[in-house]
């Protein structure tokens, strides 16, 4: 995009008319905030042709504005953060609600060149707004520094800028609620999952965890879309351990081949709970509770199935849930090493597990044996004699 300023400094009403219409049109599909804020403050570094724009938001809960360094010496992508009631520029700004503009802006005692000295960069100019809500509310500040003219900001610029940060307050407001809604939504289904299988297994945190991973590099190793919601999803795979009692889940010995049966409805009950759910992550969710026990050639539980017939999420999941149970210290079992569980899941490619699957697990055993390198120092010993099981006795 060229810079919206024209040669003689005034914009036309037709120019100013497609300033809002590209700028609008550019923030109003993004919900995601990290990128949102990437997006408003490039295009503001454009529109008023300055050398740079940051964005800081309110941080309510910690009293606090944040933002992030956009660019400088590998420091990309760092949260800076500036107290609410301190006395900078940002904090003033976000708490009056009044603009700040300083002509030179090292002379002035309220700048901070904190960030300066961390990047490649040197503000001579400075012009800072308050980011407010259709409610008048103030979300934060939006400062820019350095016009390409080298002339200070003056009340042009000043309404440009309030009308671009009238604009973008509620694209930021609508991603912010996102994205705390999607926050919600993700502990949700974590805590959830926790309360599943913590009865069974100390380790919970640690086995969601590592499953998470390992199922979100799987399916980007195999190209899926949806890898994020395949992460998301794949702690609740034992959700339907909630169901089965006390005597079963939690007994120390081996399961009669009746107690057994009885382990296997945990895919049934984690189905039903999951059934009908409207959420993308929810459903895949239930893909994975229902069939996370079915082998590729057909003699998993709970329907047989085989194949490209058990749902590709379900396939991953248990290739990710097999090798983290072998990994894993139990009661009655110690914790395999890497290389062994490596070993046995390549070995069961085309029994248990879909050999595509398995490929792509090879392609990612060095970030996957990284993870774990970690984990495996301190495990303890159990306390009865080793058991070179998969986990079927304790249905993983
Ligand atoms: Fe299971
Ligand atoms: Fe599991």
């Amino acid at each position: 995009m060229q810079s919206f300023r024209p040669e003689n400094g005034k914009l036309s009403a037709e120019e100013k008319l497609n300033l809002l219409v590209e700028f609008g049109a550019r923030i109003s599909c993004e919900l995601r905030l990290d990128k949102l804020l990437d997006i408003i403050a490039q295009q503001i570094t454009k529109m008023l042709d300055v050398g740079r724009c940051t964005i800081y938001l309110k941080d309510v809960e910690k009293n606090e504005l944040w933002s992030k360094i956009a660019q400088g010496r590998g420091l990309e992508h760092t949260e800076i953060r500036v107290p609410l009631n301190g006395s900078g520029v940002i904090s003033i700004v976000a708490r009056t609600g009044e603009t700040i503009n300083l002509p030179n802006a090292y002379e002035d005692p309220r700048f901070s060149m904190d960030v300066d000295m961390v990047t490649d960069f040197r503000t001579h100019s400075m012009l800072a707004i308050p980011l407010k809500n259709n409610s008048g509310k103030v979300l934060g500040v939006f400062q820019v520094a350095n016009k390409a003219d080298a002339t200070a900001f003056d009340k042009k610029d000043e309404g440009i800028l309030l009308l671009l940060a009238t604009l973008a307050g509620s694209a930021i407001e609508i991603a912010k609620l996102y994205q705390d809604v999607h926050v919600a939504q993700l502990e949700t289904i974590y805590r959830l999952a926790v309360t599943a299988e913590y009865r069974d297994q100390q380790d919970t945190r640690a086995h969601l965890k590592n499953i998470s991973i390992i199922s979100y590099l799987l399916a980007l190793g195999m190209n899926k879309k949806d890898s994020e919601l395949i992460k998301n999803a794949s702690p609740l795979h034992d959700i339907g351990k909630v169901a089965l009692a006390d005597n079963i889940l939690l007994k120390p010995g081996k399961l009669t081949p009746e107690e057994f049966e009885i382990m296997k409805s945990h895919t049934v009950y984690g189905g039903r709970i999951l059934e009908g759910a409207h959420s993308k992550v929810l459903k895949i969710a239930h893909k994975m509770a229902c069939y996370h026990h079915e082998k590729w050639n057909g003699s998993g539980y709970p329907k047989g199935l085989k194949g490209e017939d058990i749902p590709i999420e379900a396939r991953i999941i248990t290739v990710a849930d097999v090798f983290d149970a072998l990994c894993a210290f139990r009661m009655y079992k110690k914790a395999w090493k890497t290389d062994d569980a490596y070993a046995y899941i390549l070995g069961e490619s085309g029994k248990s597990f879909d050999p595509h699957v398995v490929a792509a697990f090879k392609k990612i055993y060095p970030s996957v044996r990284k993870l774990y390198a970690n984990i495996s120092v301190n495990q303890p010993q159990p306390q009865t004699s080793d058991v070179p099981v998969t986990d079927e006795k304790k249905n993983s």
